[in-house]
């Protein structure tokens, strides 16, 4: 088991473990220090505190919404505010019942285990997990054939803290099994912006409001993104300015990237361009578009069509992706 990283949206190939190294010593640790998401973090307030008064283990929690808005940084706040151990595991990574069984039997009281991509657990494992959820109880199936018996082991009371960019692809009878849900959703620009105020304070980046305003509305209202452009726009103000971060050295290290104001990176420009240009606008299938681009159609799916649908360029029917007239007129096409 490891801590699990996932790439950030954009420069993938410059993922590297001083990048990793960076994100944990950006990650806030309590509650107080995770900026933005209020109804999130009042109702987690509440859940923490009462869970805290009786001596009890947390119930399980479910943190839904596309990367980088703060899910695993919850998680790892989550154990140290009940003052507990975070195991941290995945979906694709828990192959066969004994993985977890392996897993389950190594948790102490009140520890928290942590599975990142739970919508990705298969079948068999996550029917394994519902008595162990449920009672702390895990049936292991003893030898095979005629000989198969069942033993029941008892578990210690622990939390299970799932984190998910589908919900919808969770079955029912694991997401009821969750005492807390919640989803988080893109921040605005303002509260990405005070986002970036703690991080350059805690790299010791010296930078004026306005370079952090240019960066905050390229940002796709995601933390991770945020944190990544103000790490590229120092770098680029080392190398190319003097050190010094004015608003022109951050929109020319911005461009650089083929960001543009709203945020749109060149995934989504290519992904609303063919609907427009090859499909009269829509619809199509989510399918026929990853092909032509040359991209899985979950990443599109989890990444890139939820925030053009926030933004208002996409839409999603029932026959397919349509782009939306702001689209046309975002992309000079009308
Ligand atoms: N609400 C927040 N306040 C401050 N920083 C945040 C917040 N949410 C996320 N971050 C930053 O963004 C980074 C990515 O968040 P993470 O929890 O890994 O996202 P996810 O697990 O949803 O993909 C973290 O390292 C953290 O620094
Ligand atoms: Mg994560």
């Amino acid at each position: 088991m490891d801590r699990i990283m996932t790439k950030p949206p954009f420069v993938e190939s410059s993922w590297t473990k001083r990048d990793q190294k960076l994100e944990q010593t950006l990650r806030p640790q309590s509650l107080k220090d995770f900026v933005g998401q209020p109804a999130v973090k009042e109702k987690l307030e509440v859940f923490i505190g009462a869970a805290k008064q009786r001596g009890e283990a947390l119930g399980h929690s479910l943190f839904c919404g596309p990367p980088g808005l703060g899910k695993t940084t919850l998680a790892n706040i989550v154990a140290c505010e009940m003052g507990t151990s975070l195991i941290t595991t995945s979906g694709p990574t828990i192959e066969k019942p004994a993985d977890l069984a392996g897993i389950l039997t190594n948790l102490k009281e009140g520890d928290i285990l942590f599975i990142d991509e739970i919508h990705r657990l298969n079948k068999t494992v996550e029917e394994y997990l519902y008595p162990a959820m449920e009672d702390f109880t895990l049936d292991l199936l003893l030898d095979s054939g005629p000989q198969a018996r069942s033993v029941q082991v008892k578990l210690n009371p622990f939390t299970l803290v799932g984190a998910t960019t589908r919900m919808g692809l969770l079955s029912a009878p694991l997401r009821s099994r969750f005492g807390f849900n919640c989803r988080l959703n893109y921040y605005d620009s303002d509260i990405v912006s005070e986002i970036l105020s703690r991080s350059s304070s805690i790299l010791s980046v010296e930078i004026n409001s306005e370079s952090i305003f240019e960066i905050a509305r390229r940002a796709r209202g995601t933390p991770r993104i945020a944190n990544n452009l103000l790490k590229w726009v120092r770098d680029y103000a080392q190398m190319r300015n003097d050190n010094k971060l004015d608003k022109i050295a951050t929109r020319t290290a911005l461009e650089m990237l083929d960001i543009d104001f709203r945020g749109l990176d060149e995934m989504d420009k290519r992904m609303l361009e063919h609907i427009i240009d090859h499909h009269q606008g829509g619809p199509v299938g989510i399918s026929t578009i990853a092909t032509a681009l040359g991209e899985e159609a979950t990443t599109l799916e989890e990444v890139n069509e939820p925030f053009l649908i926030m933004q208002g360029l996409l839409k999603r029917t029932q026959r397919g992706r349509e782009a939306t007239k702001l689209a046309y007129q975002h992309l000079g096409k009308i």
